[in-house]
């Protein structure tokens, strides 16, 4: 009998040492933890239960058999974050460069059929050379199973995805469709074709970082939600993300006790919208105001900064928040901030929270550089996103709301529950200055004084239009609030909300503007 355990053990510690201390080694010289150090350092301590710790590849190619390590390169299982169970795998790169055979994705398909049947969320932490060369297309077949079951999981269970080292070529499109993309500086980095290839083909010099570093991708391409410095900070901020996510999509989020007063009023809210609305203000400084603690995960913060998205919690409640950012670019909407917010919107949508959104944008980015590259298709998934969305919407109308950036941020007519706007918000198809020279251009170019007769004309407008008062009266805006009371209302009116129930009409899937 003992001969049998103590053959367990040695197998057991023969999977455990993976690869070898010179490998780990390399690993942490690189600046990185190695595959299992990453996964307890993301879980609850003494909660991760492995999977197929002793599966090996099947592989006889160029002297494969005489090389297997028992997991094959990815470790996989399950644990707890904050409580809650969450599937998960970690790629090994001291094992044949956390390279994927057949084997090796059947350990991450099983993960993921496990918990999409069970409803629980999964989070890959990815650090791979990509298909296993040796292994052909039986490697290529394994990553095509799993953009299989990213696709179907999406919707039904959150995903959450940290590249923490390489990430190339057709491998870049399981991240691409899960959730959530962190990154992590420096040591990792995606991309489709490589620097050597783009130097062959298009005669660009770029290195891996430029080309598809963190910094890149959070801020130019838009493809990471999240940068961070190291490993360590990276799992840390999964966890994070992760306190506001439910489980799966039949689930509400978690809810947390907060001792933040539900009915706290901040008057320095009352001032914070300049009297002259062209001036910018930070639009950060209301969310730090408004929500519980003043915390706030922003996603995607160095990307499109015109407009914000993330995470924030009233009385408790998970909340997802879309806001114009006035201080970067006007606030106004364009390709990237459209894309940006409609895929956090259908986000939340598909997973339960409410929206709340913080409008002043005063409408579309003109020009044909926009015009040429689709604003139309763009800004339509933003539209869609909010219409076909059916958890509780709530709608700050802080200041602008013009023209159709108004009908797209979750205004009334597209099924928002409670549209609020403070006495300083202006609601109209354009902003006087642009109106004016419209209707009067005529009395404009005969005028002996035109600078006199446009501004006299725009004061005019803005009396009429400038104001919450023409929607107030027409009930598109239910109700105009002191800015100081925006918490204690957004969340007596999450308590109306809570048992919303409205649904679309049957259909396959809709048809977003892709
Ligand atoms: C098999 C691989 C491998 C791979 C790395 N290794 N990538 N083995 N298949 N794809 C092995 C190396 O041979 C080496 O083994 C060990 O892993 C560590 O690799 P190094 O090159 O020594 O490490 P480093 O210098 O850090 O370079 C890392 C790397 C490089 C940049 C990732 O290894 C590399 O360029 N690999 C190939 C990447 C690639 O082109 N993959 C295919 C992409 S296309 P030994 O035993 O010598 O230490 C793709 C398609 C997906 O993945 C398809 C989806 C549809």
């Amino acid at each position: 009998m003992n001969e049998r355990y103590d053959e367990f053990r040695r197998r057991d510690r023969e999977a455990l040492a993976g690869a070898g201390p010179e490998r780990v080694q390399k690993q942490h010289d690189a600046g990185k933890l190695t595959a299992r150090e990453r996964v307890h350092e993301l879980l609850d301590p003494g909660t991760f239960q492995e999977f197929d710790r002793f599966v090996v590849h099947r592989c006889n190619n160029f002297g494969m058999e005489r090389k297997k390590i028992p997991g094959d390169g990815v470790i996989t299982g399950h644990g707890r974050i904050d409580g809650r169970e969450v599937m998960l795998y970690s790629q090994d790169f001291t094992v044949f460069g956390g390279s994927l055979s057949e084997t090796y994705a059947q350990k991450i398909c099983k993960v993921m059929d496990t918990a999409v049947r069970n409803g629980v969320p999964i989070i890959g932490l990815n650090d791979s050379g990509g298909a296993r060369i040796q292994e052909g297309v039986v490697s290529l077949g394994g990553y095509a199973e799993i953009f299989l079951r990213n696709t179907l999981a999406s919707g039904v269970v959150p995903q959450l995805t940290a590249i923490m080292g390489p990430c190339a070529g057709g491998a870049v499109y399981s991240p691409a469709i899960t959730d959530f993309v962190a990154m992590v500086r420096d040591t990792s980095y995606m991309f489709i074709t490589g620097p050597e290839v783009i130097r062959n083909v298009t005669h660009e010099e770029v290195t891996k970082e430029q080309l598809g570093g963190a910094t890149t991708h959070a801020a130019v391409s838009g493809v990471a939600h999240f940068a961070t410095d190291d490993d360590r900070s990276c799992l840390a901020l999964l966890r994070r993300l992760f306190s506001y996510l439910p489980s799966n999509n039949l689930e509400e989020p978690p809810h947390e006790d907060t001792d933040d007063p539900v009915d706290r009023q901040d008057k320095r809210l009352d001032s914070l919208i300049p009297e002259n609305s062209n001036q910018p203000y930070d639009m950060k400084k209301l969310l730090g105001m408004v929500m519980d603690h003043g915390e706030f995960l922003e996603v995607h913060e160095e990307f499109a900064r015109n407009i914000i998205v993330g995470f924030a919690r009233l009385g408790g409640r998970a909340v997802g928040v879309v806001a114009n950012q006035p201080a970067h670019l006007a606030g106004v909407l364009d390709i990237d901030s459209a894309r940006k917010g409609a895929r956090f919107v259908r986000f939340c949508d598909a997973f339960n929270i409410p929206l709340i959104t913080f409008e002043d944008v005063p409408g579309f980015l003109p020009g044909t550089d926009q015009e040429w590259r689709a604003i139309i298709s763009h800004g339509a998934k933003l539209l869609y996103a909010f219409a076909e969305a059916t958890v509780p919407k709530i709608t700050v109308i802080t200041r602008k709301a013009y023209g159709g950036a108004y009908c797209v941020m979750a205004s009334k007519h597209i099924r928002a529950d409670l549209n609020l706007a403070y006495p300083t918000a202006e609601i109209a198809v354009m902003g006087p200055e642009g109106a004016v020279s419209i209707l009067y251009r005529r009395e404009f170019a005969a005028s002996e004084n035109p600078q006199e007769a446009r501004e006299r004309r725009a004061d005019e407008y803005r009396r009429r239009f400038a104001n919450p008062y023409d929607a107030a009266e027409r009930g598109f805006v239910d109700e105009v609030i002191e800015p100081h009371r925006t918490r204690q209302r957004l969340i007596v009116g999450l308590d109306l909300l809570r048992n919303k129930r409205v649904s679309n009409p049957p259909k396959k899937h809709g048809n977003i503007p892709l």
